[in-house]
């Protein structure tokens, strides 16, 4: 063969190839996406988007770039970008467009009201605006502001806040469990994809799961399980302890699947003073049926029973005197009014959302140093510190 009709030769192959490719796509792939790919693939900074999305479900299933990122000209954040009108944000209600229930089970967890709950505090006089953009709202959410040049507001993005408020309205960022653009349950369902805002020393659930027999379990022998069957199919067979999506979200035994975190909780244990949840029988119920998944009745029952006596004895014996001996402090006039004022503020807060939390938590989810050292000890503690100051307070106003 001569070698002019061999390079003909592959040449008309390599272009049946790339023809046949090109189809194979075309069926799958929107054209409007495909340009969007072309481009962005060759992009050096966000060439990972393009990877995370092909190793995603969605581009099995010929979900891509324009179809979620697509946006009304009349929408707050859209802009023009290569012949297209888009949206860098996609936000629930975009997801919901397909995937409803999980929408509307968010938007029914207080996972969705997170940022309502940054609106107010008494601490802010003291962080300052810096603390509360990257501290308090990048866990709980910020209300994403669009400027007038279409831009959005540094102190308001990035964010992957819980409760984000976004341009269009609607409550949360879906990236905040399976971040963009893998959008993976596997990803979700490992409890690092909680840790990132569930730790420190007012909501430790990371810390006291990773020193539960659940957490020591899953840190031996995690990465061999099967972590990628559909919700539903996602059972004991693949996994031999729970991880926070398994109690708190999964379908498994009785329970559904539910994005909806609150839906299984009988107390608030991040109150003050902590009350059951409306309907906390039912929640309890489908709470306890993850647990008969793998343990008896008397197993769950017995560790439930202990939950409440932790419960009652935190409320009881610690918090209702105290806060009783504080409020008769500010009537007397011996304490600045309001909080964050005096040092006893400071202590009082401590008491029950640091310390008071911990023991509580810990109960819930098995890490019995945090009910004990962290928990119940410090607890102690804080009542002979505060009665020392409570004591000065009343003689320095004496004086
Ligand atoms: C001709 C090239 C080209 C095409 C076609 C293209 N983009 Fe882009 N896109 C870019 C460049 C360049 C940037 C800027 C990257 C940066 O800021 O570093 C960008 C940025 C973006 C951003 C981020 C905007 C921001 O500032 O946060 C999104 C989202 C985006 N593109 C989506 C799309 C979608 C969806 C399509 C298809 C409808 C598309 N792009 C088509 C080149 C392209
Ligand atoms: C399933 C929906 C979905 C698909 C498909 C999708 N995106 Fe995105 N994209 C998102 C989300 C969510 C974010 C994060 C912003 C947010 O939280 O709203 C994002 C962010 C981006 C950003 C900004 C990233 C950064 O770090 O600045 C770019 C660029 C982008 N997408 C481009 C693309 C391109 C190109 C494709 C096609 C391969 C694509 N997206 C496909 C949902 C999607
Ligand atoms: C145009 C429809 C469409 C849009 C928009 C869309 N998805 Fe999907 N998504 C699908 C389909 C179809 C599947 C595959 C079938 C399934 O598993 O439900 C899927 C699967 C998923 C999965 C399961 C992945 C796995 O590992 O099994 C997650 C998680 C997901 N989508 C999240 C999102 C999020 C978050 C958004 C918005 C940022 C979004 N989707 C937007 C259609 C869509
Ligand atoms: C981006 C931060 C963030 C991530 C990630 C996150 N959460 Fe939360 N979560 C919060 C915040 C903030 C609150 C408290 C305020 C609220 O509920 O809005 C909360 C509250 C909760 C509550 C209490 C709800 C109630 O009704 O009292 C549960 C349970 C919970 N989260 C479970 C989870 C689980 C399980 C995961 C992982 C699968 C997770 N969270 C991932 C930020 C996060
Ligand atoms: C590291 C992430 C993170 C930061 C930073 C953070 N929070 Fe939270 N916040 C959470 C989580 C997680 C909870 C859920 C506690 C629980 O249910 O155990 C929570 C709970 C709360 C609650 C109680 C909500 C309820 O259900 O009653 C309030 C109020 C709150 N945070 C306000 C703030 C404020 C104000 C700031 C900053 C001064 C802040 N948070 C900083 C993650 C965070
Ligand atoms: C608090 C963490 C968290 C947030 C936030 C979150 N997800 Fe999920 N999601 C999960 C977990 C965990 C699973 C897997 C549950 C299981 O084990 O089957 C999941 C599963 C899914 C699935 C697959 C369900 C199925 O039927 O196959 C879809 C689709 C999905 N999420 C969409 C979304 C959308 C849309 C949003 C935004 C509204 C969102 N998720 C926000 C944790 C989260
Ligand atoms: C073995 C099951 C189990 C695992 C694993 C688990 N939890 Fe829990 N969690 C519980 C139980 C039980 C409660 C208390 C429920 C009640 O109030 O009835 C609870 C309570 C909570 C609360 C307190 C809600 C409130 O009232 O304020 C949060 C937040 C939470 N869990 C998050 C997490 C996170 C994050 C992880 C992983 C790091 C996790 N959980 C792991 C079972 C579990
Ligand atoms: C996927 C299976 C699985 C689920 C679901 C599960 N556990 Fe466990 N749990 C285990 C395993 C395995 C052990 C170790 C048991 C042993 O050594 O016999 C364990 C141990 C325990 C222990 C003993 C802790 C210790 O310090 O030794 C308690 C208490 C417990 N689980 C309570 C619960 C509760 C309450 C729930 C539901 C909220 C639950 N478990 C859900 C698998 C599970």
């Amino acid at each position: 063969m001569s070698k002019k009709k061999l390079i003909l030769i592959t040449m008309l192959a390599m272009l049946m190839v790339f023809a046949v490719t090109a189809i194979s796509m075309a069926a799958n792939i929107s054209e409007a996406s495909q340009t969007c790919i072309s481009c962005h693939k060759s992009l050096g900074a966000t060439k990972n988007v393009i990877h995370d999305w092909k190793d995603s479900k969605h581009s099995e299933v010929g979900v891509s770039c324009y179809e979620c990122h697509e946006a009304k000209p009349s929408d707050k954040d859209a802009f023009k970008h290569n012949g297209y009108t888009i949206a860098t944000i996609v936000s629930p209600k975009d997801c919901g467009s397909c995937h409803s229930d999980a929408v509307e089970q968010h938007n029914n967890s207080l996972h969705a009201k997170g940022y309502d709950f940054t609106k107010k505090s008494g601490l802010y006089k003291y962080i300052g605006e810096a603390s509360k953009i990257s501290g308090c709202r990048t866990c709980h959410g910020s209300k994403v502001k669009v400027l007038e040049n279409g831009k959005l507001d540094p102190s308001t993005w990035p964010n992957n806040g819980i409760g984000r408020v976004n341009p269009d309205g609607s409550k949360g960022s879906c990236s905040a469990c399976h971040t963009s653009h893998k959008f993976s349950v596997a990803e979700a369902r490992k409890p690092e994809a909680c840790g990132q805002c569930h730790l420190g020393p007012d909501h430790p659930q990371k810390e006291i799961y990773e020193e539960s027999k659940h957490g020591a379990i899953y840190a031996m022998e995690g990465d061999e399980w099967n972590w990628d069957d559909p919700a539903g199919e996602w059972n004991t067979e693949d996994f031999r302890a729970p991880t926070c999506a398994t109690c708190h979200m999964s379908e498994i035994g009785d329970a559904k699947l539910t994005h909806n975190v609150s839906a299984r909780l009988s107390w608030e244990l991040e109150r003050p003073l902590s009350v059951k949840t409306k309907q906390w029988k039912k929640k309890r119920s489908k709470m306890k049926s993850v647990c008969t998944e793998c343990h008896s009745q008397q197993w769950t029952d017995n560790h439930f029973d202990r939950l409440d006596q932790v419960v009652n004895t935190y409320n009881n014996k610690f918090y209702k005197p105290y806060k009783k001996k504080y409020e008769q402090a500010k009537k007397d006039g011996v304490l600045t009014p309001g909080g964050f004022n005096d040092e006893l503020d400071w202590k009082f807060f401590e008491f029950w959302h640091h310390e008071g939390r911990r023991a509580r938590m810990g109960a819930a989810m098995g890490g019995p140093d945090y009910v004990h050292w962290h928990g119940f000890y410090e607890l102690a503690e804080d009542v002979q510190i505060m009665d020392r100051l409570l004591k000065e307070a009343y003689e320095n106003a004496e004086h």
